[in-house]
């Protein structure tokens, strides 16, 4: 009940940024942090919101000081520093995210995004993703959940950065059910054979 109010609030202010009116439930939440553990770290999270995606990092054993938070909204911004305060966060645009030095390259483990991709621009859209590959390793991945019925990234998009999204599970224990993709490098296997 909480975090309700600051969301509502949130989404009166600007509610195509926020793209919600409550929270992710925390069904949802075990289901984009599935995959990420406790030694597989750094981790970024985009759009955190009230934090309920940090939560369920925290649960999985990663530390907070290997967490770095990124999100547009003032007041949740402030939130999330009093909340996690060992987290990294950071108030700006996450489709500025590329060349700023956040890490090094390929330092990355993870990128887990609760960003509202279906209503944002193709050029933004872009720049979260470039710029969020920029850092990830090899083997990093990108988690993603969307309402919609397909990956919220256009296709065109994944092709030019050499990509392919999978669907890794959906959850009907969400208001609207949702589903979460994992977004990684195409496999290359001309390079692991000659490797
Ligand atoms: C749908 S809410 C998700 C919040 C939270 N992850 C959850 O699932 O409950 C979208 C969040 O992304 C943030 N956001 C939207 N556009 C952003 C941008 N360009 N850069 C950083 N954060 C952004 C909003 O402020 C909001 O916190």
């Amino acid at each position: 009940m909480s975090d309700l109010l600051p969301f509502i609030r949130a989404w009166v202010t600007d509610p195509r940024k926020v793209s919600a009116i409550s929270p992710s439930s925390p069904a949802l939440a075990r289901l984009i942090t599935s995959e990420v553990t406790a030694h597989n770290t750094p981790v970024l999270e985009l759009g955190p919101g009230t934090g309920v995606f940090t939560r369920a990092l925290l649960d999985r054993g990663v530390p907070q000081d290997d967490l770095t938070l990124i999100e547009a909204g003032p007041d949740f911004s402030r939130l999330l520093a009093e909340r996690y305060p060992k987290a990294r966060v950071l108030q700006m645009d996450a489709c500025r995210l590329g060349r700023q030095g956040l890490f090094g390259p390929g330092e990355l483990a993870s990128a887990i995004s609760g960003l509202p991709l279906l209503s944002m621009k193709p050029r933004q859209i872009m720049g979260i993703l470039s710029g969020s590959f920029e850092y990830l390793r090899e083997d990093g991945a990108f988690y993603q959940f969307t309402y919609g019925p397909r990956c919220p990234v256009p296709s065109a998009i994944l092709a030019r950065l050499d990509l392919q999204a999978t669907r890794i599970g959906t959850t009907v224990r969400n208001v609207p059910p949702s589903s979460v993709y994992k977004i990684e490098r195409k496999s290359r296997p001309d390079i692991l054979q000659t490797a």
